[in-house]
């Protein structure tokens, strides 16, 4: 484990200013955005140690689909099994270490290691070693105590699938508490699938997180949100825990934001009216608008460099009809010119994080308390 860097970086001077009244506390200092060893470390004290996004049922809509994905530097693969639920497992075999499912793959009874070809079944138990004792020497019954796939402790909300690598974080339902209190008013049982947007930042993730929560840029960066949702209406982010919430009245639906599309089903005309927007720890963020829910998932290749996906589920025919086409378009591009304005600033800060003129900064007492929660709950994780 890495607790020599987290421990030279998060010292106990630097982590007591966290708790300072927000005005005299500082954020994380510069070498959480900029050394490759935090990065490592953050892979192995915080992405495995939280639940995190990992994949999605619509990935493996039928028993038999099979799809590999990394989370942390580590391979996994989510399945869905012969009872229909979804399995998770390491995906790695228990013989050589070799990944068992290189790629995506459907109507599978068995997953099959490419190295030397022991084989699992979809409940991750090892089934058949060919040639283990020797050439023509099978072990066609390893029983039930032989090394089977690992699993992984998962949880399924809606059309999500969360991981807890450690298997040692408060259960799911307490850990998304926060957000399901907050979030009656919403059926998301009515969202339907639609699209992934793809950006390749040249910032670090967290920069990238800590802009998100960060409402006092708007006016400067974003023209058009403003118009939508002027700064004398907003409040400066709350904080639960590992949420991070906010929510704002929209004075004037737009184009892209709660304009020609059909709303949650019985949302009311407060709910009509409202924006939602939810950050879980550490890299999960949920935009909520009448007409939508967007998901931002964000993958720390290196310091510098994260890859952004917004996953947009629309609600009901709003996802599926060729009418709401124009809109869903108006969607797209929205979010789209939002990220591109909030990318040129993330990336502006990333360059100056290896400036000694800067190492945690100086703190508004009314904008910034969610970016000091944010240094308190990294220190809690990475320490
Ligand atoms: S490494 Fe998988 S069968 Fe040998
Ligand atoms: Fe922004």
């Amino acid at each position: 484990m890495n607790v020599e860097i987290t421990r030279n970086v998060l010292t106990d001077d630097v982590v007591s200013r966290f708790d300072l009244e927000t005005e005299q506390a500082t954020g994380l200092p510069n070498a959480c955005y900029t050394s490759p060893e935090w990065l490592k470390a953050e892979n192995e004290r915080l992405f495995a140690r939280t639940w995190m996004l990992a994949g999605f049922c619509h990935e493996i809509p039928n028993k038999g689909d099979v799809c590999p994905v990394e989370m942390g530097g580590m391979p996994l693969v989510i399945l869905r099994d012969n009872d229909g639920e979804v399995g998770v497992f390491h995906n790695v075999c228990r013989h050589r270490g070799a990944v068992v499912v290189p790629e995506k793959c459907s109507a599978q009874r068995i997953l099959t290691c490419p190295y030397h070809a022991w084989a699992y079944g979809l409940d991750g138990k090892l089934r058949t070693r060919p040639h283990f004792y020797g050439g023509d020497k099978h072990d066609t019954d390893p029983g039930p105590d032989a090394p089977g796939l690992v699993p992984v402790r998962h949880a399924v909300w809606h059309d999500l699938i969360f991981v807890n690598i450690s298997g040692d974080e408060m259960p799911f339902e307490e850990h998304w508490e926060p957000f399901t209190r907050r979030t009656k008013d919403y059926d998301f049982s009515a969202l339907r699938y639609a699209k992934t947007l793809e950006f390749d930042v040249k910032g670090n993730w967290k920069l990238i997180l800590e802009n998100f929560f960060d409402a006092y840029h708007v006016p400067s960066v974003h023209p058009k949100l403003e118009e939508f949702a002027p700064i004398h209406t907003r409040d400066g982010t709350q904080t639960d825990g590992v949420w991070f919430h906010n929510t704002n009245p929209i004075t004037e639906p737009q184009e892209g934001r709660g304009e020609g599309m059909p709303f949650y089903p019985g949302l009311d005309e407060k709910g009509q009216r409202t924006e939602w927007y939810f950050h879980l720890f550490p890299t999960t963020l949920f935009e909520i608008w009448p007409d939508q829910l967007a998901i931002f998932q964000l993958k720390a290749l290196e310091p510098g460099r994260t890859i952004e996906y917004i996953h947009l589920y629309f609600i009901g025919e709003g996802a599926t009809e060729p009418q709401y086409e124009p809109n869903r378009q108006a969607v797209y591009e929205m979010w789209d010119e939002l990220n591109t304005e909030d990318f040129t600033i993330v990336e502006n800060m990333q360059q100056a994080r290896s400036s000694p003129a800067f190492d945690g900064g100086v703190l508004s007492p009314f904008w910034d308390p969610a970016t000091q929660h944010f240094a308190k709950l990294t220190a809690k994780y990475m320490r």
